[in-house]
């Protein structure tokens, strides 16, 4: 009966327990930066992530490389490719570990990735093969080259051998003393006809390992060791190279083959053709982009439609940046990040527009932006929430997140959650979005916050930046943007030199967008329907160029604050019922 009642649970768990592999298609609502069946990427979602890298008991059990992402992160967009030529380069050592990622902006997996402490993306994590936990996780780098990548993986791979040994790995013992031929032996497989040995000069050399490791697929054929040069069998076999690859056919002393190994020599080759096609590919990107560039100066008027500041990129960007950035981590907030997330959303509260310019039979008028002005009702709750409670205890991320959720509802949910984005829509799904909407809302902010203080001699523009800047600092989830920001206002354009007057406030930002738009131009992030411009192009504000290209600040000037004050109001909202968190 026991056994009975064995075999059935045993039956509900395996029906229960979803495991992902290549093929799997993950759920969640928002894009994914890899393709569940073109890639080597295996894709992992809250139902699965547990049952597939907290392998215990299994048979097939493996260890796990995770990149924790987000689709909406520019430096994420750029590595997935890298990310996917490592995964392929490495297939063959899927018996060991297997290369998988996740995207953390998607509010399915919101428990995981914060159960994983994911501080800013990509967060890249080696689940060893017996992980029963997030706490085994270690944390890697996402390198830019794939022999970087192996190496480190390599690394973790040999530590969790050095711990666990487990017997249908490779084994990475160096060779040790032998006293006779047979003993080489020990440890092949019955059908194993052929022995390879690494012979490597440098104990910490992964050479010999990753040789290993590519070889695993042909475990029931060879039987791969590594040996130091200081082994007698380097003498019996004048090896004097290092590393050297030696061949033994089972049965025979004399080996069938000795070779110098370059063990890059085949991947680096393939390397070579891969990046070969990515240039032709990128020029080709780029010859298609001056045309459409082109056509935005012939046709001006057909590229201007495309540009405006949007209420619902606004809306959608803030929910983002204070719903799920600012939890992301889990945990308190408390000292500085407490502080930042005070003083932004006091910010908002201030100085968030919620009045438009629009034309009315030719003229300019003042209409109320209605979204907009609940959600500053939203950013004065949260404000008083925080300055009410006080500083001294630690506010954990869930109450923060109730109390968000709280404030929004009382105010009928201004914030959009099922509408797409609407400027900041990329061509496709991977380009644009969030980082845009985010730019737009600091562009605003501060262009309000300007006109606001026409009277109001105590302004200090600084301030305003200060609150964009540590709002940056402490919460913005591309790591990478996050420490070119935080380096570009504090050192190479320093935000304290450059700001002086009152308009300074929207200037500064401007100038310092352009800055980042002159870096991320041509770059595989950029939307080739939306190529990085010095703000404003051509077709937006002629009257702003000078000649050589060059822009005429007064003209700027202008332009923004009338760009950041003519703002395109949310058309059709079905969303005033949700109330989810998403
Ligand atoms: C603080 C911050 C730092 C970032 N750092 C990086 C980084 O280091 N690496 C990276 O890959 N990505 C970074 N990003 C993302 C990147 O800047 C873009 O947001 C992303 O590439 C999407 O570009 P986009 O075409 O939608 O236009 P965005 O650059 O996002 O601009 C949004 C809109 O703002 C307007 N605009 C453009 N330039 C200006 C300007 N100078 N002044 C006023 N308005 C302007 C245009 O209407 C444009 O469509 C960062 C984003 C932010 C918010
Ligand atoms: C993994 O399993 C081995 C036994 O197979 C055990 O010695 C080791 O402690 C385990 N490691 C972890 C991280 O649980
Ligand atoms: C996954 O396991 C962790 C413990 O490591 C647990 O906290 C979490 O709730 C689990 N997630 C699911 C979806 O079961
Ligand atoms: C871009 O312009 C070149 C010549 O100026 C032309 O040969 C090419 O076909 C154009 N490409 C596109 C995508 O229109
Ligand atoms: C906020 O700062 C506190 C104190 O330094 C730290 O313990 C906590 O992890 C931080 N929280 C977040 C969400 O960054
Ligand atoms: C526009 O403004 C002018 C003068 O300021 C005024 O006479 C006219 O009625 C206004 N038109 C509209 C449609 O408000």
């Amino acid at each position: 009966m026991l056994w009975l009642t064995a075999i059935f649970l045993c039956k509900i768990y395996a029906s229960v327990g979803e495991i992902a592999d290549i093929g799997t298609v993950p759920k969640g609502v928002n894009p994914t930066l890899y393709d569940s069946v073109e890639d080597s990427v295996i894709q992992l979602d809250e139902t699965t992530f547990n049952d597939t890298v907290f392998c215990t008991g299994r048979e097939d059990c493996s260890s796990y490389l995770v990149e924790f992402y987000s689709d909406w992160c520019g430096h994420c967009r750029s590595y997935a490719p890298v990310y996917k030529s490592f995964a392929k380069d490495i297939r063959g050592w899927n018996k060991v570990v297997k290369i998988a990622a996740m995207n953390c902006a998607d509010p399915l997996n919101d428990v995981t990735c914060r159960a994983n402490g994911i501080l800013f993306f990509p967060y890249m994590k080696y689940f060893p093969r017996n992980s029963s936990d997030t706490f085994y996780g270690v944390k890697l780098r996402p390198y830019q080259s794939l022999a970087e990548m192996r190496d480190q993986l390599t690394q973790v791979i040999l530590q969790d051998y050095a711990i666990n040994r487990f017997d249908d790995w490779p084994n990475f013992d160096i060779l040790g003393d032998i006293t006779t031929y047979g003993e080489l032996w020990h440890g092949a497989k019955e059908s194993a006809d052929n022995m390879a040995i690494i012979f490597e000069s440098d104990t910490s050399s992964l050479v010999g390992a990753q040789l290993l490791l590519d070889l695993t697929k042909y475990n029931d054929r060879l039987l791969a060791r590594r040996c130091h040069k200081s082994h007698p069998l380097v003498d019996a076999l004048h090896i004097n190279d290092f590393p050297t690859l030696a061949v033994f056919r089972r049965g025979e002393r004399v080996p069938v083959l000795i070779a110098e190994l370059r063990r890059l020599l085949l991947s680096e080759l393939e390397e070579y053709l891969r990046n070969e096609n990515n240039f032709r590919e990128r020029d080709i990107a780029f010859s298609s982009r001056r045309n459409r560039t082109d056509i935005c100066a012939a046709n001006p008027e057909k590229c201007k439609v495309l540009y405006y500041a949007s209420e619902q990129d606004m809306l959608k960007a803030l929910r983002y940046a204070l719903l799920r950035e600012v939890t992301r981590s889990g945990g308190y907030l408390h000292g500085s990040n407490l502080t930042a997330l005070y003083t932004f959303v006091d910010a908002l509260a201030q100085h968030f527009p919620q009045v438009s310019l629009t034309n009315l039979g030719g003229n300019e008028t003042e209409v109320l932006l209605d979204h907009s002005a609940r959600a500053r009702m939203v950013f004065m709750q949260l404000r008083d929430f925080i300055g009410s409670r006080g500083f001294n205890e630690p506010l954990s991320a869930d109450n923060w997140q109730t109390e968000f959720i709280r404030a929004e509802q009382a105010q009928g949910n201004p914030f959009p959650v099922t509408l797409d984005w609407d400027h900041c829509r990329g061509s496709s799904a991977q380009f644009r979005g969030y980082t845009c909407g985010l730019w737009t809302t600091f562009h605003a902010l501060t262009v309000r916050a300007f006109k606001n203080s026409a009277n109001d001699v105590s302004f200090r523009p600084l301030s305003i930046l200060h609150s964009i800047r540590d709002w940056v600092g402490e919460f913005f989830g591309c790591e990478h943007c996050r420490n070119h920001f935080l380096k570009m206002t504090t050192k190479t354009f320093k935000m304290e030199s450059q700001v002086r007057q009152s308009e300074d406030v929207f200037m500064y930002l401007w100038r310092a967008h352009n800055i980042v738009n002159a870096r991320l131009k041509g770059r595989e992030t950029e939307d080739p329907k939306f190529p990085k411009y010095q703000f404003p192009p051509l077709f937006l504000c002629p009257n702003c160029q000078e000649e050589q290209g060059r822009l005429n600040e007064n003209e700027v000037l202008n332009y923004l604050l009338h760009y950041y004050s003519s703002i395109k109001p949310i058309q059709d909202d079905p969303t005033t019922q949700q109330s989810t968190f998403v």
